[in-house]
């Protein structure tokens, strides 16, 4: 089992460590807008996990009624504003403001979740920047289990612009032969079964079964859903899939904790890189 609590920790506390270091506190401001009560939750762990930090964080919460052109003026303030070093937009926004336009009017610079363009543009030709931190968490999951990249068949299934598409982008810069499979993929669980690396971020509540996993593969479960019942599973049914793969991440306690520590390490590198060390 791959302890993601375990390795984000530790990654928290090396950031803690290197902003303690700095002339300067870095400024992180979190906009959430509505009352999604997943979304709060989130927000409120990014918050808390950045102030353990030392990072100066602060959560700015808007109504779900709010006119997109507030939330723009939002961030043009805390683009404009010298002490905030990164912007985050909690997604998903309110079905009549338009996320792209949003995203689009984050300062690229501040932009710590690394979805404007410009960031994923610098990811696509191979010169990351700022990376959004569940792929860029995934990676060092995989580095701390000492998966070799370098010319492994990687599967990512999924192809959303938060996880699935710099998912790839990332394994293909360490040199995986990567595939993307999705909903229209036919023979998904063969294409599963080839995989080494095999890299879930589908929303679907345990769909990859055991009989999907290679023998001994590296199985990294991005998912987060609950059960009617309750119960909170990932994308993968992960009593029958640890039968067979070499290395799996659990749920809750995986990639999760690994987003939140990335968001961090975010902030400082864009502080540090605006600011200067
Ligand atoms: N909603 C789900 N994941 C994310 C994320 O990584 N960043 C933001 N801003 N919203 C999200």
């Amino acid at each position: 089992m791959i302890d993601g609590k375990a390795v984000a920790a530790k990654l928290r506390a090396t950031v803690a460590v290197r902003v303690a270091s700095l002339r300067f506190t870095p400024g992180l401001a979190v906009i959430l807008v509505g009352d999604d009560p997943a979304s709060a939750v989130y927000v409120r762990s990014k918050d808390r996990a950045a102030k353990e930090a030392g990072i100066a964080a602060r959560t700015i919460r808007m109504p779900a009624d709010t006119p997109e052109v507030l939330l723009l003026a939002e961030i043009a303030r805390l683009n404009a504003d010298p002490d905030t070093d990164g912007i985050l937009v909690q997604l998903p926004l309110p079905p009549h403001i338009d996320a792209v336009a949003v995203i689009e009017a984050i300062d690229p610079a501040k932009d710590v979740d690394g979805f404007h363009p410009l960031n994923v543009g610098a990811l696509a030709s191979g010169r990351p920047a700022l990376v959004p931190c569940t792929p860029a968490g995934v990676m060092k999951l995989l580095h701390h289990a000492g998966v070799q990249l370098s010319g492994a068949r990687a599967l990512v299934l999924g192809r959303s612009s938060i996880v699935g598409r710099p998912m790839a982008l990332l394994l293909l810069a360490a040199d995986a032969t990567v595939t993307i499979a999705h909903s229209r993929t036919r023979d998904l669980a063969g294409e599963c079964r080839r995989a080494e690396v095999l890299i879930a971020a589908t929303g679907r509540p345990e769909m990859v079964r055991g009989d999907w996993i290679g023998e001994g593969a590296t199985v990294i479960d991005v998912g987060i859903d609950r059960l009617p019942d309750g119960r909170l599973v990932g994308d993968v049914a992960y009593a029958e899939c640890a039968e067979r793969a070499g290395a799996i991440t659990p749920v809750p306690g995986g990639v999760g904790p690994m987003t939140i520590a990335c968001l961090l390490e975010n902030t400082v590198e864009a502080a540090v890189r605006r600011r200067g060390g």
